[in-house]
């Protein structure tokens, strides 16, 4: 193509290099910014012939011209050109193509710069709206997970060492929390994303009589950005979203752990279905978990999504730099890692099968219920201390015994100390210690019951 057909051709009298014109090229990522960039447009417009800078004629040539192109583009009649360099110049290219002198006015008073930002911020919106859905998704199915296990007693661990019995409904709702904070992080950062650019022009703003308000409203903005200069430049918003989902992939990296863990022969603790595992080629015997595997290797890449992006606006100057071009693919592989994931976790995690008789085997083995023996001496009035200390060598007797707590009889406890009563079974017993914990965020059932209850509303009213 000649130096005059691009559409900032007029000074020039050298064709672009070949090679730099494919290195400079953004439209074999940014194009799946067509439809956000359609709607920007459509808006521009409208506002354009608002203010009489268009003629209600062009406005509608501009209307349909934009809405045959979207169609086209959508029955993949449309022809993406590398010479046009991006979304933007393909599509007025297109429009101009279609409807002659009508199109070459669409870009009155608007410059590339403040365009992509502002079909990022759309494109960012409609992503968290999203991935806003499958959280609430996946937080249904966590909480019907979480109502069906509330009795389901296993061991609650710190250190990976067997710590004190809980309930599975109560380590179901632990994840929820994560996924609720995720949620409420994400419309937070909606907001900062939900301002207008347009109207900043390249950086200085334009002498047309623009009226940003309208197109705010027109495109669904709750704000207009200030300033001129920082709305071309700002990416603070996808900085934003990007750590807003480095945590959701964390959490679901942590959870990931959990099910590779717990689905292991060694714990047992469930059962994954075979359409989320793969065999071994050699070993016939394996199932392996590799939805959960790979959607804990993907938290890596998001992590690094938003260290590219932080490292991409360091030492910009203001205003916008050709830069900011490199903002979209880290932007774009994280919404499109975090829907995988989250679909992948929604998908599979009803499927799930917990394996109750192990979850309570393990509980029985690990002397879950020592805190609740020493909680249950002071009540027969020991100080905690010594308390702790007899517990201790209860515990080191049936190590070396090879028995539980909970196989104890009344006389060999009382050997220990003669405080101890037949009452001592209530808290020995992995019922009797998680019934216990009655408070709100205990693990008893009847907290994780009301704690479903609560989280119901709480998800309702998000
Ligand atoms: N493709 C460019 C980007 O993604 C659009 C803006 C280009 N502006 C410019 N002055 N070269 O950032």
């Amino acid at each position: 193509m000649s130096q005059q057909d691009k559409l900032w051709g007029g000074r020039f009298q050298e064709a672009t290099d070949r090679f730099v014109e494919a290195f400079t090229a953004s439209v074999g990522f940014d194009q799946r910014m067509y439809r956000q960039d359609i709607q920007g447009s459509l808006a521009h417009a409208a506002m354009l012939q608002a203010v009489g800078v268009l003629s209600v004629a062009e406005e509608q040539a501009i209307r349909e011209g934009l809405e045959q192109i979207l169609a086209e583009i959508e029955t993949g009649q449309f022809v993406w050109r590398l010479d046009l360099e991006d979304v933007h110049m393909n599509i007025e290219a297109r429009l101009t193509g279609r409807i002659g002198n009508a199109g070459k006015k669409l870009h009155t008073g608007r410059s590339r710069n403040d365009q992509v930002a502002t079909d990022v911020r759309l494109y960012l919106r409609d992503a968290i709206d999203v991935i806003v859905g499958q959280l609430r998704q996946l937080m249904q199915v966590l909480l019907q997970l979480a109502q069906q296990e509330a009795e389901t007693v296993m061991p609650g661990f710190t250190h990976l060492q067997v710590a004190q019995p809980v309930t599975l409904g109560h380590h179901v709702l632990a994840w929820l929390e994560m996924f609720f904070r995720d949620a409420e992080r994400l419309l937070e950062v909606r907001r900062r994303v939900n301002r207008l650019p347009l109207g900043a022009a390249a950086l200085a703003g334009t002498s047309y009589p623009i009226d940003r308000a309208l197109t705010a409203k027109l495109l669904g903005f709750d704000s207009v950005c200030e300033n001129s200069l920082d709305a071309v430049s700002d990416r603070d918003f996808a900085i934003e979203f990007c750590a807003a989902a480095s945590l959701i992939m964390m959490h679901c990296s942590r959870i990931a752990e959990e099910l590779v863990l717990w689905s292991s022969p060694m714990f047992g603790f469930i059962d994954l279905p075979d359409r989320f595992c793969t065999g071994s080629s050699i070993m016939p015997q394996k199932k392996n978990p590799d939805v959960p595997e790979l959607v804990r290797g993907k938290t890596g890449r998001v992590y690094g999504h938003l260290m590219s992006l932080l490292t991409l606006m360091k030492a910009q100057p203001l205003a916008y730099n050709k830069d900011n071009q490199e903002d979209k693919e880290p932007l774009f592989d994280t919404v499109d890692t975090i829907q995988g994931c989250l679909r992948a976790f929604a998908d599979m995690l009803p499927h799930v099968q917990p394996q109750r008789q192990r979850l309570r085997e393990a509980a029985l083995k690990g002397f879950a219920t020592a805190t609740d023996l020493a909680d249950y001496l002071v009540g027969k009035g020991l100080a905690f201390r010594d308390a702790h200390e007899v517990v201790g060598r209860v515990v080191q007797d049936c190590v070396r015994r090879e028995v539980d707590l909970t196989a104890l009889t009344l006389a060999e406890l009382q050997q220990f100390c003669v405080e101890i009563q037949d009452d001592v079974f209530a808290v020995l017993t992995l019922e009797g210690s998680i019934a216990l914990r009655q408070h709100y965020g205990g693990t008893a059932p009847s907290q994780v019951r009301a704690a479903v209850v609560r989280a119901r509303e709480r998800l309702a009213a998000l």
